[in-house]
């Protein structure tokens, strides 16, 4: 089990670039696999997740290489060229690998099975299996939702109107992508939008994507069956949750001031930047741009005096993965900062919540959650000097090392190895611009 110690930093100061987008780097891959034609991808992240995912689209027969100069080059089979695998596709610690490619092959006419790591092989995937065998996929799961499945698609799956219980970018995604080969229109209903990755990067592809509003602050989005993509090159953009570390890092941590460059501001994933503004966060966006139909900006963060804020439900889609590392920042706020919408959290790598909970609690703070929400009462002042076990989630690992920067005595992170699905570089990244991450054995 791979450790780290994190010891109390002065300040944090510099300028960084972040690596590349997870959401967006999984898609890029496979649309670029879905296309006609050869996509270049600048930036993509290199991560154990994103890694998972071009392997499984080698099994499915996709072309992919990186060029000595670094840019991923995807030369597009379309959306007829998938041949069954051999073996069963292994997405690792991934999610939206798994359950995104279970879109593709619910609507390319081929059987493939996933399987995943401990992590993964205990998440429920009936959310996404369900809506594929409404459009005629055959699945079969174990207990019925989990790893290891097996998916039976169709070349030419049936349109459908799904109405999805949960706010899920990935659930979409999976039902939109089977959409682009079935007949008709396939039409995705959520009760708040998600992050819309996909759907920009289809239009980048020349695809037609309706989206409107629902009466109830859902969102509808819908593709035709007949859908071709054509190749474009991507160029994408430092991830927001990523960046979300450093950013609480700089903000608790007097004295300091970092800038990190080309950081993705898609409103759909700003919920966190968002509710640390209205915390009082003393944060500034730069340089703002749009490259390849997502915003980027530079991003200036300099330590602030925090008040604890209510963050609403209907903001959770757009911060789901920032809840962690925003229960440090409230660990350090002044008042009590109320999260509520957030039952997603327990279907998480882990149950976020339990971990971050119990985790804050031994480090000294007050925290109390129910099935839905979690409040955090800022004191400024964690003890630390203890062990937690991160039990393999990147984000949960990230925001224990974060917290660890102020606390009176080292905080010991265990399982930490899964950093690198998300953010490799992140520990000698946080020591460059002024943190104490060491390695157990240092
Ligand atoms: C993701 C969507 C989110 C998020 C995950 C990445 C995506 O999951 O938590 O890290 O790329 O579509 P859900 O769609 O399940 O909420």
């Amino acid at each position: 089990m791979t450790a780290l110690i994190s010891h109390r930093a002065d300040h944090l100061g510099g300028t960084i670039a972040l690596p590349g987008d997870k959401s967006i780097s999984h898609r890029a891959l496979i649309l670029g696999t879905l296309a006609r034609g050869q996509t270049k991808i600048r930036g993509l992240l290199e991560g154990e997740d994103v890694l998972a995912t071009a392997r499984a689209l080698q099994q499915l027969g996709g072309h992919i290489r990186k060029d000595e100069d670094g840019i991923w080059v995807v030369d597009g089979i379309g959306l007829s060229g998938f041949h069954e695998p051999e073996a069963p596709l292994d997405l690792g610690n991934s999610g939206t690998g798994a359950r995104l490619l279970m879109g593709v092959v619910a609507g390319s006419g081929i059987k493939a099975v996933f399987t995943g790591d401990a992590s993964l092989s205990s998440r429920p995937m009936a959310r996404v299996t369900t809506p594929l065998e409404k459009m005629g996929a055959l699945v079969s799961a174990r207990e019925g939702t989990y790893l290891p499945l097996m998916i039976e698609g169709l070349l030419q799956p049936m349109g459908i109107t799904y109405e999805s219980p949960h706010a899920s970018a990935q659930i979409k995604s999976a039902v939109l992508l089977a959409g682009l080969t079935a007949r008709g229109e396939t039409k995705v209903i959520e009760p708040r939008p998600s992050r819309n990755h996909t759907e920009a990067m289809l239009r980048h592809f020349g695809v037609p994507v309706e989206e409107s509003p629902t009466a109830d602050g859902g969102m509808e989005v819908s593709v035709r069956g007949d859908s071709l993509l054509t190749a474009a090159d991507i160029e994408v953009p430092a991830d927001p949750s990523s960046a979300a570390f450093p950013a609480v890092a700089a903000l608790i941590t007097e004295g300091s001031e970092i800038t990190m460059t080309g950081i993705g501001t898609n409103p759909l994933r700003f919920g966190l930047f968002e509710t640390l503004m209205e915390m009082g966060g003393d944060i500034t966006l730069t340089n703002q741009r749009t490259e390849g139909g997502e915003t980027v900006a530079d991003i200036t963060v300099r330590s602030s005096r925090l008040r604890g804020v209510d963050v609403p439900a209907d903001r959770a889609a757009s911060m789901i993965d920032e809840y962690p590392v925003l229960s440090v920042a409230a660990a350090f706020a002044e008042g009590t900062t109320h999260m509520d919408g957030i039952g997603e959290l327990r279907v998480k790598e882990t149950d976020r919540i339990a971990l971050m909970e119990e985790g804050l609690k031994r480090a000294g703070a007050t925290v109390s959650s129910t099935k839905e929400s979690m409040t955090v009462t800022g004191s400024g002042q964690i003890s630390g000097g203890i062990t937690v076990d991160a039990c393999h989630d990147h984000r949960i690992a990230m925001s224990f090392l974060v917290l660890g920067q102020r606390a009176d005595q080292p905080l010991t992170v265990e399982g930490t190895e899964t950093i690198a699905t998300s953010f490799p570089g992140f520990r000698e990244m946080m020591n460059r611009i002024g943190a104490d991450i060491r390695s157990h054995d240092a």
